[in-house]
């Protein structure tokens, strides 16, 4: 006890010193005054900014806005990032983001934002990443914004922006990744765009884009990916220059109005996905063979005559889409020769409604093949054994979708699923239950068409990425959707070997690497979006006010565990208000140095906070006589409240200390398991370094006799067993 007071006091010292320095920051007042302003045009219906007025932006850590560790030659703190995502705001966007010089990150996205793009923020040139996805920006994107000439990334995809592209983009000569999909830009692709050397993803899908198809575009020697789909390129053609998209992974040119030849992509050896489907291109299919790599061929709804390739195979093939086109002569029965289905493979052929009169080889595929021929002369030939079942009209949906069940033989009842704790699929530990992290992401445009040959080494991309276990990943459910992109829920289970749950730190670097693209390039998973990060259960508990307690001495935070508050999905923001809440623990802790421990006050219905000094005189000071139980834990005592209640009090020895965050979680959890055979819950006391519970008393018998009792053990469902397990550790 007293080892741990000094070391306390050790602690409230080291905290005073950091105070102290946090004291002496100043942000640049230009900067300050550029926040305020900010905040004035968002709208915030939530609140979600209400400490963007309290103390120094840098020093006093405001919600989303995150600063250079280091002073500047200025001796002032700047701004180094702007993380304002899924906050609900709405409101505009203020001109004078523009006076944050210093900003690298800007994040606004999956918000409700209205109005234009300042033209102002074409002056933060050291901006690597500017995020604006998901909002209702409207007008044209300025010209100011091509002197970012550190940028990164440009994502204003999911807006409603629109007019040309701005030919000043040609300065953008560090981008790789530009998204701007699903707005309504138009008028012609300036062909400058071709000087962004190093353009990797291009999306431009989903817009108005008219006129033609630059064939500078080949200057493009990084491209990997090129999505145009859903454009009108009036009756024009694929530049031939095309062919030289050497680094070309995916192209899809879906639905753009285009028509002419399909051009030769053979020497473009990554190859891999290739849409150029709802055209009008004519002619023959190209002969020569594409990469080895190809899983996606879609060439549908196109006017394309001749007769279908033979004797070229690809290995890894997922879909063959030539539906709806004039093709003619034999159906190669020989396609799927050369692909393994053992790996979960599985193939469409869609060729219905063209031309095709016989077939070459023999019409025998293995049962995840789908071949469709209808609406070809060939159904009519009754003398071809089979023919019947590919001729068929209905047809089942090509899209997959799917959820996994952890069921396996962990009882459903055991896991506390109220409390968002669930077993860990793939956990080593059978049954661990533990309180999974839920990430929403979504593949922009990957570059195939059948995930689950492919599940095992997505995972094990993500979790190496993340410095995760593979185990640690369970994709809990996908589903693929309009584009196509591939949308799916992660849950991320804390390793066995730490704890039931993710300390915050762990949570904060996941959510970071997600939130700053922080994942190696891969072009054939494409381009991701972050969805939220939903934080439920023990990671919502965390709703925290801080204030000054009049009445107590010390710090009073009340932790709201309201249920609707945890069903909420709750943004990562969350996160950082409670590294706030943390820091302003530490902060306000030594302003009453008085005071060796801080003392941590949670409210939930019917859970009582006990002080020391009530624990103590009902123990009779913890007298041994009182002790009706011990174990590694700490000891129970039998205790008579001054209201005549007698209760059983654990506590917590000085080995089995917990993190203040840990125990309250401990106590949240306790006090939402209700179980008629199971003493409750009545209250805590965490005061100068105690850590107690405070339990209805058992007459029959000491605690751990009641709970070990044979026969009702028995018949514990794990709910109580962990309860137990939790009690007596
Ligand atoms: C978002 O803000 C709107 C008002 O702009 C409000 O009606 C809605 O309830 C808010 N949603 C959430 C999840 O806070
Ligand atoms: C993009 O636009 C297309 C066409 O309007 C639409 O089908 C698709 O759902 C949109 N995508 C998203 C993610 O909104
Ligand atoms: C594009 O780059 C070329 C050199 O590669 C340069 O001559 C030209 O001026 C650039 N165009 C623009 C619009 O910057
Ligand atoms: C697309 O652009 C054409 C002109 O090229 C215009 O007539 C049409 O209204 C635009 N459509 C949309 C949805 O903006
Ligand atoms: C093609 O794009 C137009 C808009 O440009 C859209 O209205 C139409 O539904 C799209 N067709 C297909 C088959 O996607
Ligand atoms: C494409 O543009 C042409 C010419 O402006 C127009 O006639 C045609 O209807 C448009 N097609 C689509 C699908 O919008
Ligand atoms: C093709 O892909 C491989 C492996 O990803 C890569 O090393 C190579 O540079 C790519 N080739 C081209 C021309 O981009
Ligand atoms: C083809 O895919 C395999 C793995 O699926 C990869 O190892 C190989 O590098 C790819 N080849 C090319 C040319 O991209
Ligand atoms: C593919 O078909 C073979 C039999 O031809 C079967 O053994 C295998 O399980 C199938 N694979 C899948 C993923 O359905
Ligand atoms: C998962 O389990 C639920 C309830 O037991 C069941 O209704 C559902 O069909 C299962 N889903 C899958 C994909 O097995
Ligand atoms: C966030 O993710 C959860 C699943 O983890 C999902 O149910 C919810 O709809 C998502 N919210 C948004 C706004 O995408
Ligand atoms: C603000 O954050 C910084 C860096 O994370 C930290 O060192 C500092 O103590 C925090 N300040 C306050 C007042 O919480």
């Amino acid at each position: 006890m007293w080892a741990l007071r000094v070391h306390g006091y050790a602690l409230a010292v080291s905290f005073c010193f950091i105070a102290l320095v946090a004291a002496s920051r100043k942000t640049d007042p230009l900067e300050v005054k550029a926040l305020k302003d900010i905040k004035k045009s968002l709208i915030d219906p939530s609140d979600k900014l209400r400490n963007w007025n309290k103390g120094d932006p840098c020093a006093a850590n405001w919600t989303g806005v995150r600063c250079f560790d280091l002073k500047g030659d200025d001796g002032y703190f700047h701004i180094r990032e702007l993380y304002l995502m899924t906050l609900n705001l709405s409101g505009t966007l203020a001109p004078q983001l523009g006076m944050l010089s210093h900003l690298v990150i800007m994040n606004f996205m999956w918000n409700n934002l209205i109005g234009t793009i300042p033209k102002e923020i074409g002056h933060i040139t050291s901006l690597i990443l500017l995020l604006l996805s998901g909002n209702k920006l409207s007008g044209s994107l300025p010209d100011e914004l091509g002197n970012l000439k550190n940028l990164n990334r440009l994502q204003v995809d999911e807006n409603q922006l629109s007019g040309l592209v701005p030919k000043s983009f040609a300065n953008l000569v560090h981008v790789k990744h530009l998204h701007m999909n699903n707005n309504s830009f138009n008028g012609q692709l300036p062909s400058e765009l071709s000087n962004v050397s190093n353009l990797i993803h291009l999306l431009l899908d989903n817009n108005n884009f008219s006129g033609y198809l630059p064939p500078e575009f080949s200057k493009l020697q990084s491209l990997a990916i090129l999505q145009l789909d859903n454009n009108n390129f009036s009756g024009n053609g694929i530049p031939s220059t095309f062919e030289n998209l050497l680094s070309l992974v995916k192209l899809s040119l879906r639905n753009c109005s285009l028509e002419g030849a399909i051009p030769d992509f053979s020497s473009i050896r990554n190859l891999t996905y290739l849409d150029l489907s709802w055209n009008q291109f004519t002619g023959p299919i190209p002969s020569k063979k594409l990469a080895d790599n190809m899983t996606t061929f879609d060439l549908s709804h196109n006017k394309l005559n001749g007769s279908i390739p033979r004797g070229v195979v690809y290995p890894h093939l997922q879909r063959l889409q030539l539906e709806n086109n004039l093709l003619s002569g034999s159906v190669p029965a020989t396609i799927w020769q050369n692909i393994s289905f053992s790996k979960k493979a599985k193939l469409i052929i869609d060729l219905d409604n063209n031309l095709l009169s016989d077939i070459f080889g023999d019409l025998n595929p293995p049962i995840n093949v789908t071949l469709r021929l209808s609406g070809n002369p060939v159904c009519k030939k009754s003398n071809i054994q089979g023919i019947g079942q590919f001729c068929a009209h209905e047809r089942r949906d090509v899209d997959e979708s799917e959820s996994t069940n952890s069921t396996d033989v962990c009882p459903i009842q055991s896991c506390p699923v109220d409390n968002f704790f669930e077993y860990s699929p793939s956990s080593p530990v059978h049954c661990f239950c533990a309180a999974p992290l839920r990430v929403g992401y979504r593949l922009k445009s990957p570059s195939f068409s059948y995930f689950p040959p492919y599940i095992t080494s997505f995972e094990s991309y993500i979790t190496a990425s993340l410095n995760l276990s593979l185990f640690q990943l369970s994709i809990d459910s996908y589903e693929w959707e309009k584009g196509p992109r591939l949308r799916m829920y992660f849950k991320f289970f804390p390793s066995y070997n730490d704890s039931y749950t993710f300390n915050i730190s762990e949570i904060l670097r996941i959510g970071s690497i997600f939130a700053s693209w922080g994942f190696p390039r891969t072009d054939f998973f494409g381009p991701y979006e972050l969805l939220n990060v939903t934080l439920l259960g023990p990671y919502a508990n965390m709703i925290i006010n801080t204030e000054s307690g009049k009445g107590k001495k010390g710090i009073k935070v009340a932790i709201l565990i309201a249920a609707a508050a945890s069903i909420l999905a709750i943004s990562v923001i969350i996160i950082l208000n409670l590294l706030l809440f943390r820091r302003k623990l530490k902060y306000r802790h030594l302003i009453s140095s008085k005071r060796m421990s801080s003392d941590i006050y949670i409210k939930i219905d019917g859970v009582k906070s006990f002080t020391l000094k009530e624990l103590t005189h009902a123990t009779n000071k913890f007298d041994i006589s009182t002790k009706v139980g011990e174990g590694g834990y700490g000891n129970v005592y039998k205790g008579i409240l001054s209201d005549e209640t007698v209760v059983a009090v654990k506590r917590a020895g000085e080995n089995s200390l917990q993190g203040q965050k840990e125990f309250l979680t401990e106590i949240e959890l306790l006090s939402r398991l209700h179980h008629r055979n199971l003493v409750s819950l009545l209250g805590y006391c965490n005061e100068e370094g105690e850590q107690m519970l405070v339990y209805e008393f058992m007459p029959n018998g000491t605690l751990r006799e009641w709970i070990s009792g044979k026969e009702s053990y028995r018949n514990f469902s794990f709910e109580i067993r962990n309860v137990i397990y939790v009690i007596f550790r």
